[in-house]
């Protein structure tokens, strides 16, 4: 099992997660103590992804439930291992082309609940407008496809360009005299709606920027009912994202599973209410992820105390519920978000008020920090300047591989 979550592990510089590359040599778990063993083969023992690398794993096994203490053993792989490394991640690159756009140094979170209407897309737009504010590109991506809220709360709400990509290896594959336009799905390539946010930006995908109007969302619905959000991961040409935001569709059904089975380098924030019945629904979309393999970060309460310009404070909704599922979770409670009606005015303007002032605001800015700080740090690629990958590449071309 611990082996299946190192899967969402990637190496950078290399394009692929680290059970592929045969880097995850061997993983031991002592359920008494709660010790995780792992013993990791590199390339070069140099590697100064090493430390992220590290990081991730310890961030991954360390969210399963009984791992107490993950240890690292460190070795360097045997030539032959390394020409099957990179063979392997040539071929990635190869196909790259093919699979997910998303660049490999975006760390992904997609942010899910039990149930809808709990505030799910109000945090994913100000997470993505506090991190933005930090200086970081960040894309979202509406999963909530016919729930679609995302583009009027961030205020981007002009049409996706969207061309038709030429299918790939069409040239290669065609046969002879066969009309390629007679593809009946042919690949459209969408570039997102991109708006310069505090010292960042974001990239919007949604479908509310696609349909214009009932019938072309009934062509749309034809077109890819259940596809639409496998399109969204395979054929949007994001920029250089430090994070993408996934906003879920409330539940726990087929999108999530195409997602974990898409992209198991996907870290889950899972947001509730403080009551103790939303409480019970949300740890459903905690069990689900867990069975996929999916890392979950922590926990988010939103409509927590509403405060009143007096100082009194009402537990509109309840207590403790964010606490319990964290604790029931085994994962930290990353922020309590107040009720304040600036939230939800921020989402009817498309200025999220975490760019602006109040309890509120602070709280979505505090959950960034805690979200780039310690939580899920974006990939610093710092001391990579020499790509790996490139020299590689070189080195079996020069050979003749
Ligand atoms: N902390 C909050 N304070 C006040 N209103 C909120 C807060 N969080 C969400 N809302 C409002 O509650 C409604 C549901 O939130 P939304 O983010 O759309 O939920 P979901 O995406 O889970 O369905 C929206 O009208 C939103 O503006
Ligand atoms: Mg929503």
């Amino acid at each position: 099992m611990l082996h299946e979550a190192l899967r969402g592990v990637v190496d950078p510089e290399l394009g692929a997660d680290i059970v592929e590359l045969g880097m995850a040599k061997g993983v031991t778990f002592d359920a008494a103590t709660g010790r995780a063993e792992v013993t990791i083969a590199l390339t070069t023992a140099g590697c100064p992804l090493r430390a992220q690398i590290q990081k991730d794993i310890r961030a991954r096994l360390g969210s399963f439930p009984g791992v107490r203490d993950v240890h690292l053993q460190w070795v360097e792989m045997t030539a032959e291992e390394k020409a099957s490394a990179m063979a392997h991640a040539r071929w990635q690159a190869r196909a790259a082309d093919d699979a997910t756009r998303i660049p490999l140094t975006t760390k992904i979170i997609a942010v899910a609940s039990g149930k809808g209407g709990v505030g799910k897309s109000s945090v994913t737009v100000n997470l993505a407008a506090a991190l933005a504010a930090r200086g970081l590109t960040v894309g979202v991506m509406d999963a909530d496809i016919w729930g679609f809220s995302v583009p009027r709360m961030l205020g981007v709400e002009g049409r996706l360009e969207a061309e038709a990509a030429t299918p790939p290896l069409a040239g290669a594959d065609a046969e002879p005299g066969s009309d390629p336009s007679s593809d009946p799905s042919p690949r459209v390539l969408i570039t997102p709606n991109r708006r310069p946010m505090g010292a960042g930006a974001i990239e919007v995908v949604s479908m509310g920027l696609l349909v214009e109007d009932e019938g072309t969302a009934l062509m749309w619905r034809g077109l890819m009912l259940n596809r639409a959000v496998q399109h969204f991961l395979e054929d949007v040409q994001w920029g250089d994202l430090d994070y993408l935001l996934i906003d879920m569709p409330p539940g726990t059904g087929d999108v999530q599973m195409g997602l974990a089975r898409m992209l198991p380098r996907a870290e889950l924030i899972v947001v509730t209410t403080p009551a103790v019945s939303a409480q019970k629904v949300a740890i459903r979309a905690v069990d689900m992820a867990r069975r996929s393999f999916l890392r979950v970060v922590g926990v988010v309460e939103n409509m927590a105390a509403f405060t009143c310009d007096h100082g009194v404070t009402y537990p509109l909704f309840g207590e403790g519920g964010g606490a319990a599922l964290a604790e029931e979770a085994g994962v930290p409670l990353l922020a309590r978000i107040p009720i304040e009606p600036a939230v939800a005015t921020g989402g009817d303007t498309g200025v999220p008020v975490a760019l602006g002032e109040g309890p509120a605001a602070e709280a979505f800015r505090e959950l960034a920090r805690l979200v780039v700080e310690e939580a899920v740090p974006p990939v610093a690629m710092a001391g990579c300047s020499a790509r790996m990958l490139d020299l590689a590449v070189a080195a079996l071309d020069a050979e003749g591989l």
